[in-house]
């Protein structure tokens, strides 16, 4: 099959965004990306709506979708700063899911791939999560939690996807470590998509990512000169496999484009 063309796909779903549509964490490297596709997204910074007190805001915007990108990501400093760490991600979503069930907005909570072990890799939406490698994972995990013990399943999104910044900074990658993360401005359209069409999915998972690769062949595709390398040299333990399934999400694209057809 073809590769879905996620432009197109874009340009079908966004009149289906719910609006008014707020964004947290607009200003990192996944919320300019997001902005950029949908600039009708309310995308306060910090100072003005802090994750872990977003009552008073959204009880006075009412937005009628919540996407939640906003996350403490520095996964090193997360096992030092394991307090800022835990507040911010776990408190922060489920303040955030508990306002959301309040006023009935639907919630698309962005997560990740970290939430599996990274062995066999090809993880599916039911797969068991676990266990998880370091402290910035357990808290997105317990996100997820957070987020599901909050509102009904209906009206949660979960997105776990992979990404990385546009351009590869390291003159080596990894030639025996699997993902399928992609480069942030490529995956970008495919979760503006799903984010557009949050209401008609007909789950409260859903894998968002590349095609399994090495983070070697990965590297490559942007930065040509790059040197093979294998995680077992790195500092710290990394996961042999920590690939997504994204057939589901491939399934109801390639049913939608036929209705969109
Ligand atoms: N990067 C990845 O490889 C990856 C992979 C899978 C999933 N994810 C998930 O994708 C989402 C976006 O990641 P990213 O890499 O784009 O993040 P990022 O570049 O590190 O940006 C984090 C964002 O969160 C905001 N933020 C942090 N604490 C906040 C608080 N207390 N109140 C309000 N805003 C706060 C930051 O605001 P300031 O600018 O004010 O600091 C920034 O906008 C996160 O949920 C992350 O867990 C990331």
């Amino acid at each position: 099959m073809n590769a879905p063309d996620w432009t197109a796909l874009l340009q079908a779903a966004r009149p289906e965004l719910a609006q008014p549509a707020l964004l947290t964490g607009g200003s990192g490297r996944l919320g300019r990306e997001l902005r950029q596709l949908l600039p009708e997204l309310q995308a306060p910074g910090r100072t003005e709506l802090d994750v872990r007190e977003p009552a008073a805001w959204l009880e006075r915007e009412r937005p009628a979708l919540i996407i939640h990108a906003a996350a403490f990501t520095d996964v090193a400093a997360a096992e030092e700063r394991r307090g800022e760490c835990w507040n911010t991600n776990v408190h922060g979503t489920r303040s955030l899911a508990r306002a959301a069930a309040r006023i009935g907005a639907r919630f698309v909570l962005i997560s990740t791939d970290y939430v599996f072990a990274g062995l066999n890799g090809n993880y599916q939406e039911e797969d068991t999560p676990g266990p998880v490698r370091n402290y910035y994972a357990l808290s997105k995990l317990a996100a997820e939690e957070a987020a599901r013990g909050a509102m009904p399943e209906e009206q949660l999104l979960v997105i776990r996807t992979s990404f990385r910044a546009r351009e590869w900074p390291h003159e080596r990658a990894f030639t025996d470590l699997y993902t399928s993360q992609d480069y942030v401005d490529r995956l970008a359209p495919q979760l503006a998509s799903a984010i557009c069409l949050a209401g008609h999915l007909p789950f409260d998972t859903v894998h968002i990512a590349g095609p399994r690769r090495s983070s070697f062949e990965l590297a490559r595709e942007r930065r040509p000169d790059v040197q093979a390398a294998s995680r077992l040299e790195a500092p710290v333990k990394l996961p042999a496999d920590v690939s997504l399934n994204t057939e589901r999400w491939l399934e109801f694209v390639r049913e939608r484009s036929l209705l969109l057809g």
